[in-house]
């Protein structure tokens, strides 16, 4: 009947693979990112690496720029098997596995070592083996980085310089629930309206990595910048559980190691970015400023009122590790 029906999905036979091992197919692997940005040189890097190893048989068609729609969307299709790749922040992912949603308390780590350490840890590789139960394969940590303040009127300094702001947010309700706590006003909203909403005034600010901000040209309304590195936001790098499972082991080998690479690429790239931006957004004529100890410790004593509240409604025990 499928070779009536032409449908290639049961063409691996015995195997049992939904890809047969000698076929040629397509990857769609959809994300929100500006197409010269780091991580899409990371998935050009993934894309190039899967269709020279596989002869050609494997092709990667990435696309960039919200082209196959949110982020939310995306999760969505990808476990649905519309799409085969994704790569979402962890923020908008944990609405789909709570147990990520550890990530989302700010001032968790110091610095992308730290975090790099948490990640690349069995903790970290358990968190991204459970995304299996969401219908989804995790193939590794991506990175966005940290997030910093862009805002439209003024320099925040301090998290009292918060009170009554409309911050655009991410639609995460832990970031929702800090901002919130220190006097905030968070308007959490897709990426593809935020420009719009700064531009007219319906928010006051936005955060996000260096990057982010002027890929997508935040910083052209939102033009003082504040170095508060409040979250660091990993990306995961996710492929559909059941497109993965009907693949041959060769290809599946394929798939991971040039996944790997890819987050190499994207982490050796971030190392060094966020300094060349930042020099741009001030040639551009933006400001940023940099917090002294005393404020920066001001913004981290801001969130203990917020980990008092949220941390029995996440998974505690990763909590605490992750702290320690
Ligand atoms: O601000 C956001 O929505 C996220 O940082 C983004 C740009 C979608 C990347 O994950």
């Amino acid at each position: 009947i499928a070779a009536a029906l032409g449908l290639s999905i049961w063409a691996g036979g015995e195997g049992g693979h939904a890809v047969a091992q000698s076929d040629s197919y397509t990857i769609k692997f959809g994300n929100v990112i500006s197409v010269g940005d780091t991580q899409n040189q990371g998935y050009a890097l993934f894309a190039e690496l899967v269709e020279e190893r596989s002869d050609g048989r494997i092709k990667v068609q990435v696309y960039p720029d919200s082209q196959l729609g949110g982020e939310r969307e995306m999760i969505e299709a990808t476990q649905f098997g519309d799409i085969e790749m994704t790569a979402p922040s962890v923020g908008v992912l944990a609405n789909f596995d709570k147990s990520l949603e550890v990530f989302d308390f700010p001032f968790i780590f110091e610095d992308a070592e730290t975090a790099y350490k948490v990640l690349d840890s069995e903790l970290g590789d358990e968190m991204l083996a459970g995304l299996e139960n969401s219908g989804l394969i995790a193939l590794g940590w991506g990175e966005n980085g940290f997030r910093n303040l862009a805002m439209v009127k003024g320099t925040v300094r301090t998290p009292e310089d918060m009170r009554g702001i409309k911050l655009r947010t991410m639609q995460v309700p832990m970031h929702i629930a800090y901002w919130r706590s220190i006097g905030a006003a968070p308007t959490p909203m897709p990426f593809p309206e935020v420009f719009t909403s700064l531009q007219q005034g319906v928010v006051d600010g936005v955060e996000n990595p260096y990057e982010l901000l002027f890929s997508a040209r935040f910083t052209e309304p939102a033009h003082f910048l504040t170095e508060t590195r409040h979250i660091y936001d990993p990306e995961v790098i996710l492929i559909s559980k059941t497109f993965f499972e009907g693949l041959s082991a060769e290809d599946q080998k394929i798939i991971r190691d040039a996944a790997d690479e890819m987050v190499a690429k994207i982490r050796s790239l971030k190392s060094t970015i966020s300094d060349e931006i930042r020099a741009k957004i001030v040639a551009a004529g933006g400001t940023v400023t940099d917090l002294t100890d005393e404020e920066r410790q001001q913004w981290i004593d801001s969130a203990i009122p917020f980990y008092k509240e949220n941390a029995s409604k996440v998974d505690t025990g990763k909590l605490k590790a992750i702290l320690e």
